[in-house]
């Protein structure tokens, strides 16, 4: 055997190594000995470059030269499934398969519904060829770069097993397993990063990585559910996932045929309880017709297969007592009650504190100290109170109702109710500790002004000594060079990070970036009226009289002008301007379909204010159709047949914003 021959064989016994470790949990190998292996490999492959082959197993350590994702079409869209919620709409689910099917008998097939990101992977004469996230459901992002990298999808199929199909889709979930998700929370909390609130989102904020290192470094996992191919042989989904895993995809081996309601919801109570001990977040259960000539006769509707239903658990529940609230005093100085707990285990950490959100909800809950309430833990990482635990009843002990504060728990001030927030603030924004805390954190943060080097804690100490009251004090602070340097380099960022840096109540990141490129620069704002605030897309009510206020108060026109004086940016700059203008020049747009994001009116607008042409029907001289969803099918047609690009929504608003 030739070296180049022995390259094609070390990649196919990794490959089957691979699989027999993360799939099957059946290594025959050491660890070690698949290093050497690998090491071996890569070698060679350093020796013959024109063998190289973004399917090897050397290429799952990932790259950092990502560049942005391409938004491709889904072959078919990527639907969801509605949701139940007891066993009642589940047995409406069951008669109404069972009527549409005329009554003939027909089988489920239940499984773990898994809580991560929906992946599209494509696969050609047994090789990774695409792997597309959901996106919209009819156009996704290419990341077949990061999601080569997870271990447990297969580069190269066991080609040897009979059936495989030339070209195929299979879909399914990538998931950042509990102890890889523990993990990478704890290394942020080191490093004063903020913490992801649960697994799902690790998982997609990982995908979306353009350093596919990092990707590989995360520990991502993922489980197939969803075989789309035209030429497979079995007639079952059931089958159809045997036959996938056969192939080399990890496929759960949790899947069960239930031939009656009962069987089913005997499956849905035991996962109800022993899911908590998987490695990864469920939450649900899939259920599907298992006949694929059965799931043809049901069909789809425009959202949702009628053949499939999720059924959700619900939220893990724990009671505990209730020993105090206390109130904590936000950024912007919003007024959140905390309730203070006796420890309890709820979805394996200990829980002490809960969130009781707002003034309103307090007030619903009709909480006592000492009552037993219930915890819950949603999507986000602080548990909340949902209620009283009714089993307790009333507890004699407890006094009277625990009401809102009516001053700042900090600075004593009265505080303003807020009816956009529902909440209630401190409005001595300038003297009170966590605001001017919050602000200062919020002004260096990535998003913001990006000056990593110095977190809360240099903020804390620099506050405490004196030396920093707001905003731009942080230019006069004699810092050691690293950090001194990085303050220098935020001089650069663009106007509209700086007004999103300002920490203005309500206005974010989007608002930041329409009131920069309506008004251009700050002093245009600064004069700006409530009307024209107003006339600005995607500029409500709330926004523009925050706005207005902001700048009505003395102090904060005093930071600006010394800001101003620093050297930040406070206007958009020409080149931006001239791009501004003439990213569409001379391009000529339909549009068709219903937005998620903005409406028609305003994208066409947005075509016009960038230089391009709205016209009302496809020609062969249309440059673009902007499509949303339920684009008419004669339309699709004719842009395809004339060759004409099709763009999502967020293609297009990619395509306008300026970087
Ligand atoms: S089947 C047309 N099976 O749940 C049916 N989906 O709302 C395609 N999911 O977007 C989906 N586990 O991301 C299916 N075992 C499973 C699943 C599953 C999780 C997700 C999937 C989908 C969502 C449905």
């Amino acid at each position: 055997m030739n070296e180049r021959e022995y390259i094609l064989k070390l990649r196919e016994q990794l490959h089957r190594h691979n699989y027999n470790y993360y799939v099957l949990s059946a290594p025959t190998i050491s660890d070690k000995q698949f290093d050497e292996m690998l090491k071996e490999l890569q070698l060679l492959e350093s020796r013959y470059p024109d063998m190289f082959d973004p399917n090897s197993p050397t290429q799952r350590v990932g790259s950092d030269i990502g560049g942005d994702f391409q938004s491709v079409p889904h072959k078919r869209p990527m639907l969801s499934l509605s949701n139940t919620y007891n066993f009642e709409e589940v047995r409406d689910f069951y008669n109404r398969v069972s009527d549409a099917l005329g009554g003939k008998s027909f089988q489920l097939c239940a499984e773990l519904k898994y809580d991560g990101l929906s992946i599209s992977l494509h696969y050609h004469n047994g090789y990774l060829k695409q792997a597309l996230t959901r996106g919209d459901g009819v156009f996704g992002d290419d990341v077949t770069v990061n999601v080569r990298t997870i271990r447990s999808i297969p580069l190269m199929l066991n080609t040897d097993i009979a059936g495989l199909p030339e070209d195929f889709e299979i879909r399914g979930e990538i998931l950042m397993p509990w102890s890889s998700f523990e993990r990478l929370n704890k290394e942020r909390a080191e490093q004063g990063e903020d913490l992801f609130a649960n697994p799902r989102n690790a998982a997609s904020g990982t995908l979306k990585s353009k350093d596919s290192k990092i990707v590989a470094s995360r520990g991502l996992d993922a489980y197939l559910y969803y075989l789309l191919s035209d030429n497979v042989s079995g007639d079952g989904h059931f089958e159809n996932m045997q036959l996938a895993r056969s192939w080399g995809f990890q496929v759960s081996p949790d899947m069960r045929i239930c031939n009656t309601l009962e069987e089913l919801w005997n499956f849905i109570t035991f996962w109800d309880v022993n899911r908590k001990s998987l490695p990864v977040a469920t939450d649900g259960i899939v259920i599907k017709v298992n006949s694929l000539a059965q799931q043809r006769v049901l069909g789809m509707t425009a959202k949702s297969p009628r053949w499939a239903i999720a059924y959700k658990f619900q939220a893990e529940q724990a009671s505990t007592i209730l020993r105090e609230v206390t109130f904590q005093v936000g950024r912007t100085g919003v007024v959140t009650p905390v309730a203070n707990l006796d420890s309890v285990l709820l979805s394996g950490t200990m829980v002490h504190r809960a969130t009781l959100h707002n003034a309103d909800i307090l007030e619903s809950l009709d909480l006592h100290i000492g009552d037993h309430v219930l915890v819950e833990k949603g999507g986000e990482i602080i548990p909340k109170v949902v209620g009283k635990d009714k089993d307790f009843g009333h507890v004699e002990l407890a006094e009277h109702k625990i009401g809102f504060v009516k001053r700042c728990p900090v600075c004593g001030s009265l505080l303003v109710r807020s009816n956009a927030e529902a909440s209630f603030y401190c409005p001595n924004d300038a003297e009170c500790y966590p605001q001017i805390l919050g602000r200062l954190e919020h002004f260096v943060s990535r998003k913001a002004m990006n000056v990593g080097l110095v977190g809360p804690e240099i903020i804390a100490q620099l506050v405490n000594q004196g030396l920093v009251h707001d905003i731009s004090d942080l230019y006069n602070v004699p810092f050691e060079k690293k950090m001194a340097e990085s303050l220098l380099k935020s001089k650069e960022v663009p106007f509209e990070r700086v007004l999103f840096a300002l920490g203005i109540r309500f206005v974010g990141e989007i608002a930041a970036k329409t009131l920069a490129r309506k008004f251009k620069n700050i002093d245009n704002l600064m004069s700006a009226s409530l009307e024209s605030l107003l006339e600005t897309d995607g500029i409500g009510n709330v926004i523009a009289e925050s706005v207005i206020n902001f700048f009505s108060v003395d102090t904060n026109r005093l930071i600006i002008e010394k800001l101003r004086l620093v050297g930040l940016r406070f206007a958009i700059s020409d080149a931006e301007i001239g791009v501004l203008q003439d990213v569409l020049n001379g391009q000529s747009f339909v549009i068709s379909g219903v937005f998620a994001h903005h409406s028609r009116d305003e994208y066409k607008r947005m075509i016009e204010q960038y230089g391009g042409k709205n016209v009302g029907s496809i020609s062969s001289k249309t440059s673009f159709v902007l499509a949303g969803d339920n684009m008419g099918p004669s339309k699709y047609e004719k842009a395809n047949k004339l060759g004409i690009k099709i763009l999502s929504e967020d293609e297009f608003l990619e395509m306008i914003s300026v970087r």
